[in-house]
């Protein structure tokens, strides 16, 4: 998630596990061959043979129209290590779709076809290529053109938001829209949208017929929904309670995001991306909507670090006996 989901974001998510793949940022192609520094700086994890330090493959997400540029960017991005390639043909941004990007080639499935088997053609066949799409631009009419579009480019996963790009962000997804794409594909389609909660993806599993999802803004604000949603799956049916991560618990992460992110950015920028985890956080615990008020005028990690230390020492102690 752009902005957002970045390699220091991705070291704590895949810290607390129950996450098979992550993907990076996107990586926007227009007519160059973009150089190394750029995919290592989109994935640190390159260097780590691309996983994450808990040993979770990160795929390299490009975002673009031109399928030649598109083909050579992933051959690059494969040779230095990406153990697979996305395509983006989701991002609904005006600046994006004006610049030939995202979710305006849905409204052009040869073109999808003719990127996806581009890149296709361009990595090694070891390396998925995979693909993310919307249910279609203004709406689904087209969405069976794409799905095979993109099939018979040869992609090795499709992952369908469930919303088209005029629906923007808004709840609901359609879940129930994927149904007849993932019964007749001869890929896996991964479920995406509005996965808050297990049961949430419960409904998603049920409605879409697919069996794995894609967790966005959910996992955010509940690090650890992947672990209790693999829990539960493997209850056969049988739905118990998995205890959640407890709020100490994700201030510890909090607090070791803010020493990870320092590491990676100028201290000026630590302030805000630790804040806007807290504002994914507060959707599901209450104590970081208090804590992002205390820290929400403050922007040095240190003054940030203090206040969480001091929220964690105040917590300990009222539960001490
Ligand atoms: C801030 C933000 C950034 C996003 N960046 C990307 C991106 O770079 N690539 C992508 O395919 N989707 C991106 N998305 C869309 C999400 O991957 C996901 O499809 C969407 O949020 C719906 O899933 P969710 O309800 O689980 O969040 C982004 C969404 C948000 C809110």
């Amino acid at each position: 998630m752009e902005g957002v989901v970045d390699h220091t974001m991705r070291t704590m998510l895949t810290k607390v596990g129950g996450i098979d793949r992550c993907v990076t940022e996107f990586v926007r192609v227009t007519t160059t061959r973009l150089p190394s520094r750029v995919f290592y700086r989109y994935c640190p994890e390159l260097h780590n043979r691309g996983m994450t330090p808990s040993g979770v493959p990160v795929y390299i997400q490009l975002l673009g129209g031109n399928a030649e540029s598109m083909a050579i960017n992933a051959a690059k991005a494969a040779s230095l290590g990406a153990p697979g390639i996305d395509i983006n043909f989701g991002c609904p941004a005006k600046s994006v779709n004006r610049n030939d990007g995202g979710s305006v080639l849905l409204k052009e499935p040869q073109r999808l076809h003719d990127i996806v088997a581009a890149v296709r053609d361009a990595v090694p066949l070891d390396i998925p290529v995979t693909a993310k799409i919307r249910l279609g631009f203004n709406d689904s009419s087209l969405l069976t053109d794409i799905s095979q579009a993109i099939f018979s480019a040869n992609a090795s996963e499709l992952t369908i938001h469930a919303r088209t790009k005029s629906d923007g962000y808004k709840p609901p997804a359609y879940w129930e829209a994927i149904a007849d794409i993932q019964a007749n594909s001869p890929v896996p389609v991964i479920a995406n949208g509005e996965i808050w909660t297990v049961n949430d993806y419960h409904s998603c599993i049920k409605q879409s017929g697919c069996d794995d999802v894609m967790l966005g803004r959910g996992l955010l604000a509940c690090p650890d929904l992947a672990v209790q949603i693999r829990a539960g799956r493997s209850m056969t049916g049988s739905q118990q309670d998995i205890p959640a991560l407890s709020w100490p618990q994700v201030l510890d992460l909090v607090a070791q995001f803010c020493i990870v992110t320092e590491a990676m950015y100028e201290r000026k920028y630590v302030g805000n991306r630790v804040k806007q985890w807290l504002a994914y956080l507060r959707q599901h615990y209450v104590f970081a909507g208090d804590l992002f008020e205390q820290v929400k005028r403050l922007k040095w990690p240190e003054e940030i670090a203090d206040v969480v230390a001091e929220q964690r020492r105040s917590l300990l102690a009222e539960n001490s006996p």
